[in-house]
């Protein structure tokens, strides 16, 4: 039994955020602190094949933190030394906002999933992009961005641009969200047209490398006109899913009725059939994302066409050791099925 599963109970009978919160002093006092080296070399595994360039980015694994974990840039060395291969922190808005009112995250637990309305609480991009400034992180750092609440869909441009300009000297990618389903107006913001003009004002704000994170509710063809837009803008990436409005059926918990976006293992097939959908059209790479547990579900993600993943929910259900626990299986999957590398391995199962 590990320490987390000791701990488990405890944090559990605490609200959501609540636990949230004592996650982070934990992290912050893994990362800010001489534990830093001795947790690093308890959790990394460091091993050439799992080593990953993408969008001229060096990635030492390919399982990194999604957004929404990371909100303010709080935590990154914490993160890194429980061995993940990067961080994407945020989202961020262009000044600080305070989110809906709690509670506003939910565990489902029988559902290994959790569903979440926070609305974009952050500190705002001036005082991410000063924590960024001053980050001498072992591991590549995205970051992403998000519309203010405040601002019409009209006007969006202007406030990605603004959120960007305050942290792009500390970011190593940046990842545009227009599929936030817990902030006004993001639905208006998935169509070709909102989307093409968000990005290449980023384009012309010097943005790079510049991706954009998709809904697993967007149909097919909406989907498709993305990529064709991506691909057209030559975008460095496209990170595929967010949490989804829908609630499949088969959702046992008692608060699957609440309103949020959901995560976790309910969206992990959907998330993966989108990241094949997704690399089938495109040779840009794809970050897959949404209900990454296990090593078995990341190997799906990357030989469905993903160059690396990312995770939340499962993080919170499993703990510290998560990272380990997937780097260690994907070398053994690796290895079953006779692919020197990750990388080898993307796109094994695309036709
Ligand atoms: C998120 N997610 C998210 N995504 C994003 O682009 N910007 C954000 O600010 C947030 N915030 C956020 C908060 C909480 C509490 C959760 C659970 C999730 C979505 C996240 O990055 C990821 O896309 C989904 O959660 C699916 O991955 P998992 O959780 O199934 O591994």
């Amino acid at each position: 039994m590990s320490a987390y599963d000791l701990a488990k109970p405890l944090l559990f009978s605490l609200p959501a955020e609540t636990a949230h919160g004592l996650g982070h002093t934990a992290l912050r006092a893994v990362g800010e602190t001489p534990l830093a080296r001795p947790v690093a070399d308890h959790y990394t595994v460091d091993d050439d094949r799992l080593a990953v360039e993408a969008f001229d980015r060096e990635f030492p694994n390919p399982v990194g933190v999604a957004a929404g974990f990371d909100k303010n840039a709080e935590v990154v060395p914490g993160l890194a030394a429980l061995g993940f291969g990067f961080v994407e922190v945020g989202g961020v808005t262009a000044r600080p906002q305070a989110g809906n009112r709690r509670p506003r995250m939910f565990r489902l637990r029988e559902d290994d999933a959790i569903i979440n309305r926070m609305g974009l609480n952050n500190h705002g991009a001036a005082a991410v992009g000063e924590r960024l400034a001053r980050l001498d992180a072992t591991v590549p750092v995205g970051v992403n961005i998000a519309k203010s609440e405040d601002v019409e869909s009209a006007d969006a441009p202007a406030d990605y641009r603004e959120t960007y300009e305050q942290v792009a000297a500390g970011g190593d990618f940046f990842v545009v969200n227009v599929s936030c389903p817990n902030s006004q107006g993001f639905e208006e913001l998935q169509n070709r047209e909102s989307m093409a003009a968000i990005l290449t004002e980023l384009q012309e704000a010097g943005a790079e490398p510049l991706l954009v994170k998709l809904s697993p509710d967007l149909p097919d063809p909406a989907v498709a006109d993305a990529v064709d837009l991506a691909t057209e803008l030559e975008l460095a990436g496209i990170v595929a899913t967010n949490t989804s409005t829908e609630r499949p059926d088969g959702l046992e918990s008692p608060q699957r009725a609440e309103p949020g976006g959901l995560s976790g293992a309910p969206v992990e097939e959907r998330a993966t059939e989108q990241v094949r959908f997704v690399a089938e059209r495109t040779d840009i790479p794809v970050v897959g994302v949404g209900g990454v547990a296990t090593a078995e579900d990341a190997y799906r993600k990357i030989r469905a066409g993903a160059s690396l993943v990312e995770l939340y929910t499962a993080f919170v259900y499993r703990g510290p050791s998560i990272a380990r626990e997937i780097n260690r299986g994907l070398l053994a999957l690796l290895e079953r099925d006779g692919f020197d590398s990750v990388d080898e391995a993307v796109g094994a199962d695309l036709s």
